[in-house]
């Protein structure tokens, strides 16, 4: 018999005596054929910077996955899980000459585009390719949004594109995202008019795309907002409107187009969690007389909680599940004031009777856990990593819980 995810992870959290994340290989594979599920027609190219472990995306590969990747080493890393460098694109529009040639030296032949001097640049090292154009969206109801650094107008998108084809690249598509952990359906309708609106500006001009790239955005569901009130995305939602925003996208077209996505925290978000440890659970009065709890922990902004700003986490204090509790800022150990859910604003409820040492769960920690993680910020190594995958036969009812402990390398 399968556990569910919430036992694999909370198994492998119980078993762990020190620090680390957590990752649950099984739930993975099981978000990723739900996603498969709900938009069978589209290609899947995981956004490689949301968790790049390499168990994580060989399970993906293996399932046949593709990546997205930012950057040559990325794309290196891609090509160890074995996926064919066909199913790799090059999905940053920001690149060096240097990065372009190496990605080309490599075998991508795709790139993503939002620029006349970009695709000049792809022309030059990287002659013959297919490029995409990435469309600017608002970023309006993302808790991310991505709006001001990438994308183009509709106007500009078919310069872009009108520029890689007279250079003798493909103009083979567009893309958008919506903005990270995308909350509302709206946004998505908003993407599709607009790449709707581009298609027929497109045709005016004799430039066909093959294929549509609907970004990331896709939300987790395991989060809580800097307040701690749980997000509650409309999930059901938004792949209806995914589904009837595709097929506008083909009747516009009126020749076959073919779909890719690049998810990347709703994929592993919720599929990792953090084994911290509580420091202290301290109460100081401020200047103005006001008496706060702050609650540190061992695990914050610089080694695991990049995403602290926006998010507070669910936590779970293994020893103390019941018994009173007390309103306490969260933060991390380092002594960086940034290092606090919510910049130190909002607190949450955390039982009254933590003690230095205690084992604390943290919950939805899988994406851009890993990738943001420094050094060693204040003498605070990176956490090591632990993959965890259900191991039980089909017909048997044993489960174990089969993991290995890593720490990343460079
Ligand atoms: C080009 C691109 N694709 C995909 C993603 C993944 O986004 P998400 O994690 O919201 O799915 C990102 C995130 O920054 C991105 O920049």
């Amino acid at each position: 018999m399968y556990v569910d995810a919430d036992a694999r992870l909370s198994a492998a959290l119980t078993a762990a005596s020190s620090d680390r994340i957590v990752f649950d290989l099984t739930g993975i594979e099981g978000q990723y054929e739900r996603l498969l599920s709900e938009l069978p027609d589209v290609d899947v190219r995981f956004a490689m910077k949301a968790c790049p472990v390499d168990e994580v995306l060989t399970c993906l590969a293996d399932r046949g996955a593709g990546f997205d990747a930012a950057s040559p080493t990325e794309i290196e890393q891609a090509l160890r899980t074995g996926v064919p460098v066909a199913r790799i694109h090059y999905g940053n529009t920001v690149k060096s000459d240097a990065n372009i040639a190496e990605a080309h030296r490599l075998g991508v032949r795709t790139f993503a585009t939002d620029s006349v001097q970009d695709v000049a640049a792809i022309a030059a090292h990287a002659p013959g390719s297919r490029v995409f154009c990435r469309l600017a969206t608002s970023g309006d109801g993302a808790l991310w949004g991505l709006s001001r650094k990438f994308g183009c107008s509709r106007d500009d998108a078919v310069r872009v594109l009108d520029a890689a084809r007279a250079a003798g690249l493909t103009p083979a598509g567009l893309s958008v995202h919506v903005g990270s952990q995308q909350m509302t359906c709206e946004a998505w309708r908003q993407a599709f008019d607009l790449l709707a609106d581009t298609l027929v500006a497109l045709h005016e001009q004799g430039i066909a795309v093959d294929h549509i790239n609907l970004g990331g955005g896709l939300p987790a569901l395991g989060y809580l907002d800097r307040h701690g009130t749980r997000l509650d995305p409309p999930l059901d939602k938004m792949f209806a409107v995914i589904r009837d925003g595709m097929e506008q996208l083909r009747a516009v077209n009126g020749a076959p187009l073919d779909f890719v996505m690049e998810p990347g925290r709703h994929l592993v978000a919720d599929h990792g969690a953090i084994r911290a440890h509580v420091y202290r659970l301290t109460s100081r009065q401020k200047s103005d007389g006001e008496r706060v709890h702050w609650l540190y922990l061992s695990s914050g902004k610089f080694n695991g909680l990049y995403e602290m700003d926006q998010l507070s986490y669910r936590l779970v204090f293994p020893r103390h599940v019941d018994g009173p509790q007390v309103s306490a800022v969260v933060a991390g150990p380092t002594c960086d004031s940034d290092d606090a859910y919510g910049s130190g604003h909002h607190p949450v409820p955390v039982p009254e009777a933590v003690t230095s040492g205690d084992p604390v769960w943290i919950l939805a920690a899988g994406a851009y856990a890993t990738s943001y993680m420094t050094q060693g910020f204040n003498g605070f190594p990176p956490l090591p990593y632990t993959c965890v995958r259900d191991t039980s036969s089909l017909a048997g009812t044993d489960t174990t819980l089969a993991g290995t402990e890593t720490t990343r390398g460079n």
